[in-house]
């Protein structure tokens, strides 16, 4: 017997199985679900959000909050907001609500979301909505109109000075606001600071000459920051969310109403079955880090806000799609050619060189070899060719002209944990490169009773749709 098999090389590459991920009659099997049978029920490509999986990262994060704050005995309170950019679907938000969260939004039209939440009775007005985003007047005004109709916890979040004066002309109640730190960024990056802010050297006499004074009609409550690489054990994230701790311990002796800092998204996920990452350490760091500033500045420790958007949805979702041919261009490459597009589906793969956890449903126990995955459209860039531990991708060998009903299967490739922001920057329906349409979309969640449900949230997109967005219909 062979022991060049696909599981073969799980098994010497990683510990497997893992929670998550386990296979099942050689199919496998993603946080339980065999997605062997929601293919056969819907075919591919398709596209699979898992709610469940929701509710159990926002708990896990309370309770890392939860212990980190007893390990340091913290006087504050921890605040899990879900940033609605990274998957708007009301099927994700309405779930996240369900577990006692609160909201953080980019742009005018989530204020609609907003209002819509409300009408549906899913959220109420003390919940904080914090509004971040450099922001025009149909922001600005939709975030006057929550105030003014009772939503007291609503935060506008300065990403520069001017903005303050638009909510000075038409908020008639006392209002909270935030200040969001200008972070530098790291130096790979081709920008020393951030467009997204007010620069930190700013901010004291930014107070002192704006708001200061005027703390019967708005008070300042909390400092924002948001790192782009994410919450990582590097110096540069430490020094970054020092100097905003400093900050806040500066402005909170001359400025009593201040008691929050948000530290943004930016916790990671698993993109490869070697992920490994101590969430529970840092986040002790984390607190420990704010609390010892604290101290030592002699002032009261501030509550804590995250606003986790890729960690909240992202490893709810699977992309799959089936291998429809083998290409061998010369002796060295193979390319398996799949039903889908990268570029359309999953554009984070081909904008940033995204990876994400590459598995295949079926053939567990063919042998491996070196691929390169093609997409369908035309274009030279429409391929997935490394890892993320690895700078290659192995698949099993298909061996579609075998004898039994499972060598004449095409082979599954299943893209795990893609729910945060593809769907986002692909546009979600409309026109795609060549036309490849979007997948159909089914979602896996609990009934009443706690048993899991699957349904068809959209089927796949029409050349009817795209005809009419291209003026061809009316
Ligand atoms: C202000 C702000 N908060 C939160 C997030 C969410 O980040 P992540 O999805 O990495 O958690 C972003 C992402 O761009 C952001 O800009």
């Amino acid at each position: 017997m062979s022991n060049n098999t696909y599981t073969d090389l799980v098994k010497q590459t990683f510990y497997f199985p893992q929670e998550g991920f386990h296979v099942e009659d050689g199919y496998l099997q993603f946080n339980g679900l065999d997605i062997k049978s929601l293919i056969t029920k819907y075919g591919t490509p398709l596209k699979i959000s898992y709610l469940p999986k929701i509710g159990m990262q926002i708990n896990k994060a309370k309770d890392m909050f939860a212990k980190a704050f007893k390990k340091h005995k913290y006087e504050g309170d921890y605040f899990y907001c879900y940033c609605t950019k990274s998957s708007h679907f009301s099927f994700v938000v309405e779930e996240a609500l369900k577990h006692n969260i609160h909201l953080e939004t980019s742009y005018a039209y989530d204020i609609e979301i907003i209002n819509k939440l409300y009408e549906k009775k899913k959220i109420n007005k003390d919940i904080f909505i914090i509004c971040n985003g450099y922001k025009q007047r149909s922001y600005t005004s939709r975030i006057a109109k929550l105030l003014n109709t009772g939503f007291k916890n609503v935060v506008p979040v300065l990403d520069n000075k001017e903005e303050l004066d638009a909510y000075k002309r038409s908020v008639k109640v006392p209002f909270k606001l935030g200040i969001r730190v200008a972070a530098e960024e790291e130096p790979t990056f081709p920008f020393y600071t951030s467009r997204l802010g007010v620069r930190a050297k700013d901010i004291l006499e930014f107070y002192v000459d704006n708001i200061e004074g005027y703390e019967d009609k708005f008070q300042l409550k909390m400092l924002h920051i948001f790192l782009n690489k994410g919450i990582k054990d590097d110096i540069y994230y430490w020094s970054e969310l020092n100097k905003v701790v400093n900050l806040y311990c500066q402005l909170k002796k001359i400025c009593p109403e201040l008691d929050s800092i948000n530290i943004g998204g930016g916790f990671p996920i698993k993109h490869s079955l070697g992920f490994e990452y101590d969430y529970q350490f840092m986040v002790n760091e984390i607190v420990g880090n704010i609390k010892k500033a604290c101290k030592k500045a002699k002032v009261k420790m501030p509550h804590i806000y995250t606003e986790f958007g890729s960690y909240t949805v992202g490893e709810s979702m699977a992309h799959i799609y089936s291998v429809i041919g083998q290409k061998n261009q010369n002796d060295r490459e193979t390319w398996y050619m799949i039903d889908s597009s990268f570029i359309t589906t999953l554009p984070d793969t081909w904008g940033i060189g995204e990876r994400f956890l590459m598995l295949p449903v079926n053939k567990w126990e063919n042998d491996y070899q070196r691929v390169v995955l093609g997409g369908i459209t035309c274009d030279s860039h429409d391929y997935y060719d490394s890892e993320e531990h690895i700078n290659e991708v192995f698949l099993p060998k298909v061996h579609s002209n075998g004898e039994t009903e499972k060598d004449k299967e095409p082979l599954y490739v299943g893209f795990f944990h893609t729910g945060a922001y593809q769907d986002q920057i692909s546009g979600y329906g409309g026109i795609k490169h060549c036309l490849i349409p979007s997948p159909k979309h089914v979602i896996v969640e609990r009934d009443r009773n706690g048993k899991l449900v699957d349904w068809l949230y959209a089927k796949e997109q029409t050349s009817q749709s795209m005809l009419k967005i291209l003026g061809y219909i009316k």
